[in-house]
């Protein structure tokens, strides 16, 4: 179950006069075509499709010692964000590792040096296919998995997943005749439901069919996500232009980093829209506290929090009572606005819950600023002055 409290830490009025519009936005969800899609699962990814990821993932579990993923943004964040939440840094039965996010040289000496004796198996996850950063990766790892397997061995260790049309990534996947798994036309920060997603989820152990269930049952939290984002919407004209995505166990914070690119591609256009900054607590309260105490009026946040955690006992006090003791004591004596979401379990059902309430809010706020929630031409025209550089302005 989660509970979404928008009235305890603030004051908001003004949602009224959304109304209009609000409906104007809620058809757009009602035809479920172009950006939307995102909001079926059955144009996400067919049913054929997840009981071969479901396969594969068998196979993956039991062939290797390290399941690497090579991606960036959407084909890297959602998957990250539920593997570090669901499973125990401590006591893992398969290493799931991640790469294709930077171009540092020795984070991928290391890694390769790590990886060049253990049984590997490669996704690599790029729905252009084209994307400079997971393309130099792969390359070197290729070259690695090259040097230790056949070629017959390579076509059960590499699997691409891209889209079906074209871009380096497919045709290198059909050249080698390595497995593949497509992915639709769906904004990259909204695919954590068609296979670039579910694939790697799977691998993890995680239950990929109440996954979908609760995204499923997402569609009945229709009005809290108008909600949130008109109030969102509300803050931001009122100056409130950071939202502190705040979490308070350090295994959501790439929960907050999945966040962070949802929100911020999708509103962070013409010159608007509200910037989304990561806070872990209490930690960030000994360094960001002091802003967001006595600095600058600009920030709101959003608390994402679970309840019933495993707990510890401090002779006869609850540590996750007290946790919760600080969350609710931040949130009340901080003058800024705060918005908790609390989950009483962190199972699959709820966080499925949770991205499709997140996913939708954001494109509504997408919508109410004014902006198309699904293009994201800053990142594009990163990619492309990058290219253009390395081709020639600086030398390599
Ligand atoms: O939201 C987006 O579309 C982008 O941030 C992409 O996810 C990111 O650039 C990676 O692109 P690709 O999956 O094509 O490698």
């Amino acid at each position: 179950m989660i509970k979404y409290d928008f009235k305890t830490f603030m004051n908001i009025d003004g949602a009224s006069s959304y109304k209009e519009i609000i409906h104007k936005i809620k058809s757009k969800f009602d035809k479920c075509d172009g950006g939307e899609i995102f909001t079926d699962v059955s144009k996400c990814i067919s049913s054929k499709d997840i009981e071969k990821i479901k396969k594969v993932s068998k196979y993956i579990r039991n062939n290797c010692d390290v399941f690497l993923v090579i991606g960036v943004g959407g084909s890297y964040h959602g998957s990250k964000a539920l593997i570090d939440m669901f499973i125990n840094k401590y006591k893992k039965d398969i290493e799931i590792l991640f790469a294709g996010y930077s171009m540092n040289s020795s984070n991928l000496y290391e890694l390769l040096d790590y990886i060049k004796d253990k049984r590997v198996i490669v996704n690599v996850i790029s729905k252009s296919g084209n994307t400079m950063e997971v393309n130099f990766v792969f390359s070197k790892v290729l070259e690695l998995m090259k040097s230790k397997y056949s070629e017959k061995e390579l076509k059960k260790r590499i699997i691409i997943t891209t889209n079906k049309n074209g871009g380096k990534l497919l045709s290198v996947a059909k050249k080698k005749n390595y497995m593949k798994f497509y992915i639709p036309d769906v904004s990259g920060r909204y695919s954590i439901m068609t296979s670039a997603g579910l694939l790697p989820i799977c691998v993890a152990g995680i239950d990929i069919d109440s996954l979908i269930e609760g995204y499923n049952e997402g569609k009945s939290d229709m009005d809290k996500c108008f909600l949130y984002a008109t109030i969102r919407d509300i803050l931001y004209k009122k100056g409130k232009k950071i939202e502190a995505f705040t979490v308070y166990d350090e295994n959501l914070l790439s929960l907050n980093d999945w966040l962070k690119q949802l929100f911020a591609e999708t509103q962070g256009k013409k010159k608007r829209g509200i910037l989304p900054i990561s806070v872990f607590n209490t930690r960030d309260m000994h360094s960001l506290g002091q802003y967001f105490n006595e600095g600058e009026e600009i920030v709101f946040s959003t608390v994402i929090n679970i309840v019933d955690n495993k707990d510890v006992k401090l002779k006869d006090k609850s540590l996750n009572k007290i946790n919760n003791i600080a969350l609710l004591s931040i949130a009340k004596s901080y003058s800024m606005p705060s918005i908790i979401i609390n989950m009483d379990k962190l199972n699959e059902k709820n966080v499925g819950r949770l991205l499709y309430f997140f996913m939708v809010s954001a494109s509504i706020g997408g919508y109410l600023m004014g902006v198309n929630p699904y293009n994201q031409p800053g990142v594009v025209s990163y990619k492309k002055i990058i290219k253009e550089n390395l081709n020639g302005k600086y030398k390599r």
